[in-house]
């Protein structure tokens, strides 16, 4: 595969937390199962990445793992339509970071936000390590092997995916101009046939002498559907439209989540941490008692008081869950004081363990039988490392160590 798929890739990952909850669903994994069934999509659990915080905390790493896994099936990730799996078992990923820790100036890892911002907000944990300071760099490994075009992540995670880039563009400038290249390019462009040759020349010079960019649109669009040409010349025609050498390593852009900030059971954000979650496949029992004493609006203490639905938490869950007239029915109950809370209550408890309940469903297998789960893990671990192979020997190739 070349760097024409790149436009259909998707990969994130997540680290092996533990048992996800509501905030996961509505924030990440809902969009994960959507982007499955319109992409290539790799997910795969960051076990390494639990390491650059914790390295002396690794007892939970294999049950964590596990536990992330099936709530991703449950929640409706399909191993039949995304390729699912754990980064250390693709070593790739390890070597591909090492190759790039080669390029990429101290400078880069020391500004990325999150490096500063842990250190101070993790202060109990020892964050002065190598790995630590290189972890954004193992996400852009974790990226670029794949080739991929899109990196759906929350706000936070926007700035490795910009660290990515910068180093992917580093890359291909360094690795990318091999002796010869314009006359390579000029080469390959005849091997497009006479109309595309033509169409591409003329947009390559729209672009770079008028910044046409949908010229450039144009060519690259041209470029994806040509079977017939080797990887290299591909890569060449890609670099050369934009005046550059060879595209080695593709450049993805970040899929921000439009962040579903799902409250917690006190109003804060849901976050383990907080204490505060319900977790996928609860006992309904429990999502029933974890609803029914769930945070207000303050001014309904008693039943008789009105309330204001923007001020509270249980609204706000209610929006994830229920149709307007639902809504319309809780609000005007709540600001007219004529619904209870354990009225409004009643139907989202409702609304929550039906979903729940089909989560339950799809879980009950995996649980019963983990081989079920690691073998999943086992083929998308193979399937991964079949595309990251391509991408490493090709990366060998340009720094001239293959
Ligand atoms: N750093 C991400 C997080 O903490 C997890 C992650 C690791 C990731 N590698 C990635 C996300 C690659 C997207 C792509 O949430
Ligand atoms: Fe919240 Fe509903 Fe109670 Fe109003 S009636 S405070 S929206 S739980």
């Amino acid at each position: 595969m070349s760097s024409s798929d790149s436009a259909t890739r998707v990969v994130s990952g997540m680290r092996p937390t533990g048992r996800l909850h509501l905030g996961h669903y509505h924030g990440v994994l809902k969009n994960w199962v959507r982007l499955q069934y319109e992409f290539d999509c790799y997910f795969f659990v960051a076990d390494w990445h639990a390491l650059t915080t914790a390295y002396d905390n690794t007892g939970s790493i294999t049950g964590h793992t596990f536990d992330v896994v099936v709530d991703w099936l449950a929640a409706g990730l399909n191993p039949g339509s995304s390729t699912i799996f754990v980064q250390s078992r693709v070593p790739e990923h390890a070597e591909l970071h090492l190759l790039l820790s080669m390029i990429t100036p101290l400078a880069w890892l020391e500004r990325v936000p999150s490096y500063k911002d842990q250190q101070q907000k993790l202060g109990d944990k020892d964050l002065a390590t190598y790995g630590f300071l290189g972890y954004p760099l193992l996400q852009a490994a974790d990226i670029l092997i794949y080739r991929a075009g899109h990196v759906p992540v929350g706000a936070d995670q926007v700035a490795h995916v910009e660290l990515t880039r910068e180093v992917a563009r580093r890359f291909n400038h360094i690795y990318g101009k091999e002796p010869g290249f314009e006359e390579m390019a000029e080469a390959a462009i005849t091997k497009l046939g006479k109309k595309n040759a033509r169409l591409y020349k003329e947009s390559r010079r729209a672009y770079l002498e008028q910044g046409d960019a949908e010229a450039l649109e144009r060519a690259r669009a041209l470029l994806s559907g040509q079977q017939n040409l080797s990887i290299g010349d591909t890569e060449r025609l890609y670099g050369y439209l934009e005046g550059g050498g060879r595209i080695i390593l593709s450049e993805p852009h970040a899929l921000v989540n439009e962040a579903a900030r799902v409250p917690g059971l006190d109003g804060e954000k849901m976050s383990k941490s907080y204490n505060n979650t319900i977790q996928l496949r609860e006992e309904p029992e429990v999502v029933e008692e974890k609803i029914r004493t769930m945070k207000t609006d303050p001014a309904r203490a008693r039943r008789k008081d009105p309330g204001n639905p923007d001020n509270c938490p249980v609204f706000a869950l209610h929006q994830l869950y229920s149709s307007k007239d639902l809504l319309a029915w809780s609000s005007e109950g709540c600001r007219s004081a004529s619904i209870g809370c354990l009225d409004c209550k009643k139907p989202l408890i409702d609304a929550v363990n039906a979903e729940q309940a089909q989560m339950r469903q799809r879980a009950a297998q995996f649980e019963d039988d983990p081989d079920l789960v690691n073998s999943i893990l086992q083929e998308g671990s193979e399937t991964a490392r079949a595309v990251a192979r391509e991408t490493l020997e090709d990366v060998r190739e340009a720094i001239g160590i293959a």
